[in-house]
This record gives C-alpha cells, structure tokens and sequence, in this order.
C-alpha cells in the first residue's frame, strides 16, 4: 500500500460520511470539487479535463444528484438532461418503481450465490423474450453493450461453423477486442489491428454494399457469420437507414446463411418510437444485442438475445459463455421494473410522438440558421444536430451548458450533437430546450455566420 492504512481509514470514513449526507455545506463542496479535480488530474485522467474545457466554460462541474429529467452539481446548478447518458434514462432518472424495486432487492440479497438459480434472471429471461419480436427466445445476461456485441459475435460463429463478420462504416459496438472489431472509426482500432482480421466494412444504408460483400466473400470461401448493424446509427451520427434498408439485409442474409445480428444497444427500449427501432421496418433478427436503458437507468446490465435452434449450441454447454457479474439479482429487477414502467406509462410512443413534435421545431430552427445548423435528423427521441465543423459543434454544446441544458456530440464527431433524453421529457422541458437552443443558435450564428456591424465612425 502506499498509504498508511489510518490516512486510507480517515478518507474512506469522510467520504462515507459525505455520501450518507442530503445535503452538502460549503466546506464539503470545497473538498469535493478539489480532490475530485485532483484525482481525475493524476488517478483518472487529465485528458478529460482537457476534453471538458471543449464542452463547458466553468469545466470542472461535479455532478452530485439527478431528478426525474436532470442533473444537478455539486453547486446546486441544475442541468436538464437531453443527453439521456448516452441512451440509459429512457424511464427517466432513478424512477421511483425501479429504485423500490432495487431498494427491496438489496434489503434481501444483492448478488447471487452463482449455484442456486435465480428467480429475477429466469422472469427476465421471460420478459425480453414477451418483449422481442419473433422467434427470439433465449437471453444470456451480461453487464454491458460490449459484452452483449461479443456473446452475440461468439454466437454467431459457434451456430455458422464461420468467422468472419460485416460490419458498416460508421458503426460503433463497443471497445472490447471483438465488439471493437466491429467498430468503424479507425481512431479506436488502429492501435490495436488486427482485432478480428475478417471482419469486413460497408458503407451504411445501401443493401447492395452487402450483397456485394457477402457475395465476394462467399466467393473466395471466406463465409461470413454474422452481419452487425445498428437499426439507426448513434455513435455514428444519429444515421436513419432508408426504409428498404433492413428487409433487404435480413433477406440477404437469409440467402447467403449469415445472421443478422442487430445491435439495439442504443436504439432499444423505446428511444425510437417503438419497443425495439427494427419494428419500424418489420425485421426479426437473428440475434439482438440490448444493454443501456435495459437497467432502468438504475443497475448496469445488457444481453444478448436469440431463438431456439440457434440457443441450441449453447445446451449441451452452458458455461461456454458465461460472467461473473452478469444476470444479478439487482441488476434484473431493475430491468424487469424498467420494462413494467416503458409499457405502464407508454413511453415508446411517448417518445415517438414528442420526438417528432421536437424534430418538427428544430427542423423550423435549423430553417432559420441554414449556415450553422445543416441538418436535423432522427426517430421518436433519437435525434441528431449537425453543425458544419467539430469546432461549431463544441461552441453550441458549450452554449447548451452554460445555459443548463446538458447534450454532448457523438463518439465519432463533435459535428453532430445528440438529443437523447428521457423519454419521461415532459411538455415543459422540451419547451424549455428548444427556446435554449434556438438562443444558443442565434449567439452561434450571430458570432461566425451574420457580418459583423460597422461600428460608429467617429464625426
Ligand atoms: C450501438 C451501441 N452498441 C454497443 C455499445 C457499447 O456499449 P457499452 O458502452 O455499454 O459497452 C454502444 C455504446 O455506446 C452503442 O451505442
């Protein structure tokens, strides 16, 4: 150790004390907000501070509690969640059904014995499959959308006998070695190539890019395994395929005996408009991958979903895929309470018909401010801003902050901005957001796109 045990003692005893506060005084919000930028700069990584600087004028903002659609820091400045952490607060923040649910969960038991079955992961295993489409039956449990994109590949591999996979441009399924494979922003991958080598890049949207990769691969006997693709893409760019798009794929892949695999880690639970986004277009998978908002925005977990012959390769030997962690008690009745409140308060077609109510008034801005904002693009309460350069796009989430609206671009560019929050936004809040964007966008605007005024001549 590299601290004595008492010094160890003092902080973990101040900071369990702090954690067990409502409300902080002006001394803890000192400490809190040194040591926190104290231990990001050498214990986490200063690189995001620097990457905060981008995003925010006061960069250091500690968040410290979240109500039903926001955040609040350790300030008390309070910040209206159109970010949704990346697509996880679909039920809202801590919905007081999935924290009961937890709350009593952990009263009883947290974890499980890992020898005893257990009860939540068996009526969840039930419910995803009343809640996917088709013939998918069988889930495996893990604790995030990576892992989901690796069972799902493995799966894929063992059911085909194949091992190689086509992936598009633009896609992003996660950053461990096999989901990043898949991945396609060269950033990520470059330093760690050649991942999974077969796996193969198409552009986005145009069936024929995978007809003709499935086709040559088929050709020189490299058989693909398995087609991954998000329904719409969210890392990319918020990308919404044409409607053709995924019968097309499906009926490839029937055709040529690789599995669709879709990866509706970000698109599912709602966020489009629809329980899962492929039901837009009427498309069963072969295997869907879900994680994220899967938990309530309560509990991590995510899972990998398939039928019944292809679950068959896992029967004779369940432990060949297999987590610690994955499927726990807490983690599956937060998802089974998140699921109760998605159809209780029918939120997906809450998010559909506010989505497009809020897609409607941005696309009237962006009308407005042609320059800085050059298209708007979405489905239900997944929606992308798209700005002319990284640059812009910094300067207008920049703006979003100051004013309390807290949005973020996408992992592959600043260029686009997402809009992902609850699907609980009420009325109100969207309101609210759309008048601080459409002031955000007049100071943007004004500031790169408007000459400037003369200033007065002197007589
Ligand atoms: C579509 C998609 N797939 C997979 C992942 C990876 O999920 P996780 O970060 O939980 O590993 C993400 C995360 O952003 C995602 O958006």
């Amino acid at each position: 150790m590299k601290a004595s045990a008492q010094d160890i003692l003092k902080e973990t005893q101040k900071t369990l004390e702090l954690v067990a506060k409502s409300s902080l005084d002006a001394g803890d919000k000192d400490w809190l907000t040194q040591v926190t930028a104290e231990y990001y700069a050498n214990h986490v990584n200063p690189g995001i501070l620097e990457y905060r600087k981008s995003v925010s004028t006061e960069y250091i903002s500690i968040e410290w509690a979240d109500n039903a659609n926001g955040f609040e820091d350790v300030k008390g400045r309070k910040y209206l969640d159109l970010l949704g952490g990346y697509g996880i607060y679909n039920v809202g923040h801590r919905h007081p059904k999935v924290v009961e649910a937890v709350s009593h969960q952990l009263k009883r038991q947290a974890l499980h014995s890992q020898e005893l079955l257990e009860p939540f992961r068996a009526i969840l295993a039930k419910l995803v499959n009343d809640i996917t489409p088709g013939d998918l039956q069988f889930s495996f449990f893990g604790n995030s959308g990576a892992e989901a994109i690796e069972g799902a590949m493995k799966l894929a591999m063992l059911h085909t006998g194949r091992k190689s996979f086509i992936a598009a441009n633009s896609g992003f399924h996660g950053k461990t070695l096999g989901a990043l494979s898949a991945t396609a922003k060269a950033k990520f991958r470059q330093p760690f190539l050649p991942i999974l080598p077969d796996c193969y890049h198409v552009p986005y949207g145009d069936a024929d890019y995978i007809e003709s990769a499935l086709k040559s691969a088929d050709e020189v006997g490299n058989d693909i395994a398995g087609v991954i693709l998000e329904p719409i893409q969210g890392e990319g760019g918020i990308n919404v395929p044409p409607d053709d798009y995924f019968p097309r794929v499906r009926e490839l892949c029937d055709r040529y005996g690789a599995l669709l695999i879709a990866d509706e880690v970000q698109t599912g639970f709602g966020r489009t408009g629809k329980m899962w986004c492929l039901d837009h277009w009427g498309v069963v998978p072969d295997v869907m991958c879900m994680g994220k908002a899967m938990g309530g925005g309560v509990m991590p977990i995510g899972a990998f979903v398939s039928n019944k012959t292809i679950w068959e390769q896992l029967f004779p030997e369940p432990w060949l895929h297999s987590t610690t962690f994955g499927g726990n008690p807490l983690a599956c009745v937060a998802a089974i309470a998140g699921i109760h409140v998605l159809l209780d308060e029918k939120l997906p077609e809450r998010a559909d018909k506010m989505g497009t109510d809020m897609v409607n008034k941005l696309k009237t801005l962006r009308r407005r401010f042609p320059k800085l904002c050059t298209d708007v693009r979405g489905k239900g309460f997944m929606i992308g801003l798209e700005f002319p350069t990284d640059a812009i796009g910094f300067e207008v989430s920049k703006g979003l902050f100051d004013n309390g609206v807290l949005v973020a671009g996408t992992l592959f560019s600043a260029k686009t901005i997402r809009i992902e929050p609850p699907l609980t936004l009420t009325q109100k809040e969207m309101d609210q957001a759309v008048g601080t964007i459409e002031k955000v966008f007049k100071e943007v605007n004004a500031k790169h796109f408007e000459p400037k005024k003369p200033g007065l001549r002197k007589p």
